[in-house]
């Protein structure tokens, strides 16, 4: 076989990611814990060339017609992931390559572009490779591509990231399938723009936070509760969590130094909306990652009646309707 093709999905921490212990091996301070999503996903197709100063991205982005060559940042991206995946799996031999990958959603606005992109390409390297790794090693292999929250885009539903001590502990694993608990994730497209600052680049200043090390602390009882909310499908106790927790990630981000401030005056406007329309009864919570948009978490009893709601709100430019999924596979 000389090419393969491989889906993959974004994800969206209920627990986030932020801060590195050890920024070479991508080590995270704490667990994090997150949903694959069924439309937010990427198509990667690698395939082999005997010449191995032959590697090549194209890239077809959101909403466009055609592949393009990169040469950029993203491609010298790729190329470190692939010498960084050769050194661990331990590869003599160099490889060409040709990459072709889509996303079916706008990337660098917080929905985990790279997430999706780095897991596929986690399993189009070690395919290369010959190496057939089970998923703790493609885990494992996936976040050292440096977007650490790609390893939990590997195993199949809702996904567990062991933050572990060292290069070969720190793996997601699966807590439950995809057909576990029929949650909603509508992503509220505010803004389409990439973001400005990755996070690769915030994560490096999260402990100049004052209030990083009360996040810790926070943490160690909100990751307990969460799991109790979680098997005991407590939606209520579940969803105060997550908006807890996307508030303390962003206390972070906004304290850090320099401050990063991912939300916009829609976001804030969207929030308040969202807690607003509780009141009323229809239950549903927010939770933001490195951007903008909004994630609103909600049951699929609800879906129809949010989806009626945020048609309506001037700030929504686009909705992606996801429910739980598998994680990365070959098609
Ligand atoms: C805010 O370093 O994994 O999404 O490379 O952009 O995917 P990307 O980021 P990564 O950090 C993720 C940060 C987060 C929280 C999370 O997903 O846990």
């Amino acid at each position: 076989m000389k090419k393969v093709k491989i889906k993959s999905p974004a994800n969206i921490a209920f627990i986030k990611y932020w801060g590195q212990r050890n920024k070479k091996l991508f080590l995270p301070y704490n667990d994090s814990f997150s949903m694959n999503l069924s439309l937010c996903y990427t198509i990667l197709e690698i395939e082999k060339i005997e010449k191995p100063k032959i590697k090549k991205l194209y890239v077809k982005d959101y909403e466009k017609d055609n592949f393009e060559i990169k040469t950029d940042e993203s491609f010298k991206k790729v190329i470190n992931f692939y010498h960084q995946a050769r050194k661990f799996l331990k590869v003599e031999k160099d490889y060409g390559f040709i990459i072709y990958s889509f996303n079916s959603f706008p990337k660098k606005a917080g929905i985990a572009s790279s997430a999706s992109f780095f897991s596929a390409l986690a399993l189009g390297f070690s395919w290369l490779f010959e190496k057939y790794l089970d998923q703790k090693n493609l885990s494992i292999l996936a976040r050292l591509s440096g977007s650490g929250s790609s390893c939990r885009s590997i195993p199949d539903g809702f996904s567990w990231w062991h933050k572990g001590k060292k290069i070969n502990d720190s793996y997601a694993v699966s807590i439950a399938p995809p057909s576990y608990w029929n949650l909603v994730d509508l992503v509220l497209i505010l803004n389409k723009e990439e973001k400005k600052i990755s996070s690769l680049e915030g994560h490096q200043n999260a402990e100049t936070s004052n209030l990083f090390k009360y996040r810790l602390l926070s943490l160690e009882k909100r990751i307990k509760e969460i799991k109790k909310a979680f098997l005991k499908k407590d939606f209520t106790y579940f969803g105060y969590l997550l908006e807890e927790e996307a508030i303390s990630m962003h206390s972070i981000m906004m304290t850090q130094k320099p401050p990063l401030f991912y939300w916009s005056g829609k976001t804030i406007e969207l929030i308040k909306k969202i807690i607003e329309i509780r009141k009323i009864g229809l239950e549903g919570y927010f939770t933001i990652d490195a951007g903008e948009n909004i994630h609103l978490i909600c049951q699929k009893k609800d879906e129809e009646k949010f989806l009626d709601f945020f048609k309506k709100q001037k700030e929504v430019l686009k909705i992606i309707k996801n429910y739980p999924d598998n994680g990365t596979k070959i098609i």
